[in-house]
């Protein structure tokens, strides 16, 4: 049977796994070595120069961590995938691999804050020139990338106003300027949107939200041709930001229930922004399911489900943000997403402290807006806390 050609719910439970492992196991085993022994010195040699399947070494391969890239790989139905010990080494090694002083890259102003660090400090000390743009205005960001760049670099739905880019446009400009098009893929998960069918050539997930699934390992994987993913993993190979078996292992138990948590969340979110959307204490919902939010149409067009996170702007201020999530039983109150508990904060406290009041304006985030990320928890419950943490306020 040709797995690729099967639905994400099937490829996330069987991807890299339909044949049976060492003795018998029915579950990839956590190859917990560091090394790799041969008896014989030729064989060992064919294997470090690729000429015969084998593993050398942990940084560099491991069958554990293999078998989460290939599952990968077919979720996003690309050529190959490779690991990472963290989502933003997953970003920063491709972008280091990728780009040479000298280089431009188009990108936009919403990107994940981590990201917007490489972009906005490390680049350009290394001489690349980054060109930040209007996150949804389009024109802008074909023109910028049509005056010639190497690598342009988008997210959709964005964090944490949930802006969508017309990812198939954006795909169709850079490959006209030549330019390598990466998308952070994480909100989405592979269930709800696969850039690389709309022509992006390299798909990056924080695995450390939906992938994993349950907020307890870090991992981060791109996805993308083999010829692309063979020269970041060289990078990563020397740069060593590999991932262990054991998180491997966790993401991919993790990945097994990706389809069923993920279109949980959909259903919830909107159910939870429709809410929302009708409270006379909400003064703003941002979810791009609502057919009210500016990028709907493309959303629907680009994306199967809408996600499980939602943000909304409470009337009066920040110190109704407070009252409110300070009367919330359901949710953590914590930085992340993704995880099967429902996790919330202010933006103002969390991803965006580091920006002043008047950075936040410019990103169109205001003071008291709260990201809301829906867990697998039942939906009425978290609106009934909802309801009562609003009658609060
Ligand atoms: C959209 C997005 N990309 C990347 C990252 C970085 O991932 P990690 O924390 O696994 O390094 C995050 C973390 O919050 C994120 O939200």
């Amino acid at each position: 049977m040709d797995i690729s050609k099967l639905k994400p719910g099937t490829k996330a439970v069987w991807g890299g796994e339909t044949k049976l492992f060492e003795s018998g196991s029915h579950t990839i085993p956590i190859f917990n070595t560091v090394t790799f022994a041969y008896n014989d010195l030729d064989d060992w040699y064919d294997s470090a120069l690729g000429k015969r399947e084998g593993h050398i070494y942990s940084r560099n391969t491991n069958p554990t961590v293999a078998v989460l890239e290939e599952k990968m790989a077919l979720l996003e139905r690309t050529e190959e995938a490779t690991s990472f010990s963290t989502g933003m080494a997953a970003i920063s090694n491709t972008l280091f691999a990728l780009l040479r002083p000298g280089n431009r890259v188009v990108t936009i102003k919403d990107t994940y804050g981590g990201t917007s660090r490489l972009f906005l400090e490390f680049m350009p000390e290394f001489g690349v020139e980054v060109t930040l743009c209007d996150t949804e205005d389009h024109d802008q960001l074909v023109g910028e990338i049509g005056k010639g760049c190497d690598l342009v670099y988008i997210e959709s739905p964005t964090n944490p106003t949930l802006k969508i880019i017309d990812i198939a446009r954006i795909a169709q400009a850079s490959k006209a300027a030549g330019a390598i098009s990466v998308i952070d893929n994480t909100f989405s998960s592979p269930v709800n949107q696969n850039p690389h069918e709309l022509g992006i050539d390299l798909v990056i997930h924080s695995a450390t939200k939906y992938l994993g699934g349950h907020s307890d390992t870090l991992c981060g994987l791109v996805c993308g041709s083999r010829e692309l993913i063979q020269k970041i993993f060289a990078f990563r190979e020397i740069n060593g930001a590999s991932l262990h078996a054991q998180t491997a292992y966790d993401v991919i138990r993790g990945m097994k229930t990706l389809e069923l948590r993920v279109l949980r969340q959909n259903e919830s979110a909107l159910k939870i922004a429709r809410y929302l959307n009708d409270h006379p204490k909400i003064e703003n919902v941002f979810y791009p399911g609502l057919e009210s939010h500016p990028g709907h149409d493309i959303a629907r067009k680009q994306m199967s489900g809408f996600g499980g996170i939602l943000s909304f702007e409470l009337r009066g201020g920040y110190e109704a943000v407070k009252t409110m999530l300070h009367n919330l039983e359901l949710v953590h109150l914590a930085a992340s997403l993704g995880s099967v508990t429902t996790l919330a904060g202010p933006p103002r406290t969390t991803s965006h402290v580091e920006l002043t009041e008047a950075q936040r304006a410019d990103l169109g985030i205001p003071e008291s807006l709260v990201r809301y990320s829906v867990g697998i928890e039942n939906a009425g419950d978290l609106i009934d806390d909802l309801e009562n943490a609003l009658n609060k306020v």
